[in-house]
């Protein structure tokens, strides 16, 4: 069968559409500067792929800032006014994908591992020490989602010392995690037995969202920490970290010595959940697999 012939531009004069329709001149010597940066900044690994992605995402800065090239762009976040763009440059390439409950079946171990044992151990008593980090904790889905675990798990949690301390990179994701306020239909992602720590809120715009109980708000410390710092300014040890969904956008080198970083906070014994996709790569000392993405640090 012939199929009809479509009016064509021929190959070679045609521009790729992205290209002939796009408002700034983007070239690759921009797209590999502005990886260059990304990784200097972030750790993260910006492969040609992601090139549309950087163009669609950094576009609204040119706008803002009155540029008209992306070449202009990089120049002035290495200029003298660039320390204050670049922490609007990290919040736009990083990838805040996230939601209540993802990965399920870590909350399951959680709640049994740490949750339920923690709150036996220390059944009748008050005072018990319980250290979590959500590293990596995007719009908050991830430390709420822990501290409604914990708050169902431990019975007067207040009375214990137990605190999550839930860091990212991104300023704008870590404002909104601290506002505690989701689009009502964020419910679904939650299991009915949980959904009483969230009340309903009318939106101003219109619309109803929900917003946590400042009971589960208590429990954690929001603060912005770049995971590839040299120094954390926190000692731990924790009992559980989780660091899920954030090494995928790393190469092995700074995947490598994240984990050996992650494994040195964790107490002996804790826990480190990492992403479905980010299974360790070789062996780590110190760390035993014992469940799907799901770490143990050996005694
Ligand atoms: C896809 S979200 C994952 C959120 C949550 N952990 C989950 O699994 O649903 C990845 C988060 O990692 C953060 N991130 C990326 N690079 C980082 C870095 N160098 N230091 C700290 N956070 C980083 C991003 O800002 C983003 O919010």
């Amino acid at each position: 069968m012939t199929l009809p012939r479509r009016a064509e531009a021929p190959a070679a004069l045609a521009l790729p559409e992205t290209e002939a329709k796009r408002e700034f001149a983007f070239s690759d010597a921009d797209f590999r500067k502005l990886a260059e940066l990304a990784y200097r900044h972030t750790g993260i690994s910006l492969s040609a792929s992601k090139r549309d992605l950087v163009y669609n995402r950094l576009s609204r800065r040119l706008r803002a800032l009155e540029l008209t090239t992306f070449r202009e762009y990089h120049e002035y976040l290495e200029g003298p006014q660039g320390h204050q763009e670049t922490e609007r440059f990290i919040n736009s390439v990083s990838t805040n994908h996230t939601r209540f409950f993802r990965e399920s079946h870590h909350f399951v171990h959680f709640r049994t591992h740490v949750a339920a044992r923690f709150a036996h151990t220390n059944h009748g008593s008050g005072g018990g020490r319980l250290r979590i980090w959500s590293a990596g904790c995007s719009t908050g889905e991830e430390p709420y989602t822990i501290a409604m675990v914990l708050k169902k798990e431990i019975a007067a949690v207040a009375r214990h010392n137990v605190r999550i301390l839930a860091t990212d990179i991104d300023t704008e994701v870590l404002a909104k995690s601290q506002r505690g306020e989701y689009a009502a239909s964020s419910l679904q992602e939650i299991p009915p037995e949980y959904r009483d720590f969230f009340a309903a809120k009318p939106r101003a715009s219109g619309g109803e969202a929900v917003v946590v109980d400042d009971a589960l708000r208590s429990l954690i410390t929001f603060r912005q920490l770049n995971l590839i710092e040299p120094q954390w300014p926190m000692k731990g040890p924790f009992d559980a970290v989780f660091c899920r969904n954030v090494m995928i956008y790393f190469d092995n080198p700074t995947k490598k010595d994240l984990v050996e970083r992650l494994t040195k906070l964790v107490r002996s014994g804790g826990w480190l959940y990492i992403g479905h996709s980010e299974s360790l790569i070789g062996t780590h000392p110190g760390l035993e697999l014992v469940g799907r993405t799901i770490y143990r640090r050996e005694p």
